[in-house]
């Protein structure tokens, strides 16, 4: 069986990887797999049930069961339309903690290498790269400076209605980068082998054609 092509994008919360990802792979023609999306809906649906994010039995079974859609620009969860829902910053930071527990990482790995489908795969994520596809040809580190990932999720946030302040965002985004970076298992990290990208003077275009480029530079002929 021909192996799937994939592009591996990590990166920290709120770089952009997810917006570059979405849009190299509707570029490629390929499919896009939001892997935050599923700690997202592991963590909603477990704050739905009332459960500790800490109690790793009770959420690795929420996550081994989880009853998600990925429609066309709609996620489903338990059947009802999630897809504003975790984007929530709670639902962020229940994600995060979640994401720590190494049962509940093992319950996602299958599902999320189920994505890498014909003709190509587009991954985000954190540990994309170094445990979901350790054989992906090309991996990228999407990053931006903290303080620019905090001004553009300032941005998100004021664009939806919400009431913000941007230095307790600033103060999230670290709290959440030093929590993906410090768990023992799948810490975020640049690999050696993955190209950085740092998106902090680039806009969203700059970066999309700059993942193709090295795309073509990779791809086999
Ligand atoms: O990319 P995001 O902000 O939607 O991710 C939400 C949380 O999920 C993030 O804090 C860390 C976790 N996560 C992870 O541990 N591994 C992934 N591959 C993707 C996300």
């Amino acid at each position: 069986m021909k192996t799937v092509s994939v592009i591996a994008i990590d990166g920290p919360s709120a770089s952009g990887k997810g917006t570059v990802a979405a849009r190299v792979a509707a570029a490629l023609g390929w499919h896009y797999l939001d892997s935050g999306a599923l700690y997202r809906l592991t963590a909603l649906a477990a704050q739905r049930r009332t459960l500790a994010l800490d109690d790793e039995a009770a959420i690795c079974q929420v996550a081994a069961t989880l009853d998600v859609s990925f429609l066309e620009g709609m996620i489903l969860l338990e059947g009802d339309d999630a897809t504003e829902l975790i984007r929530a910053e709670a639902v962020g930071e229940g994600a995060s903690r979640v994401a720590v527990l190494p049962s509940v990482r093992e319950a996602l790995l299958q599902r999320q290498r189920d994505f890498a489908r014909q003709p190509g795969l587009v991954a985000d994520g954190r540990d994309m790269g170094s445990v979901v596809f350790p054989k992906a040809p090309l991996k990228v580190f999407l990053t931006a400076s903290a303080e620019e990932r905090a001004n553009r999720r300032y941005k998100q946030l004021i664009a939806k209605g919400e009431s913000v302040n941007i230095s307790q965002i600033l103060q999230d985004i670290e709290q959440r980068d030093a929590r993906d970076r410090a768990r023992s298992v799948a810490p975020l990290q640049q690999l050696p082998d993955a190209r950085l990208l740092d998106t902090t003077q680039l806009t969203v275009d700059a970066a999309v054609r700059t993942v193709l480029d090295w795309w073509k530079e990779v791809s086999p002929r």
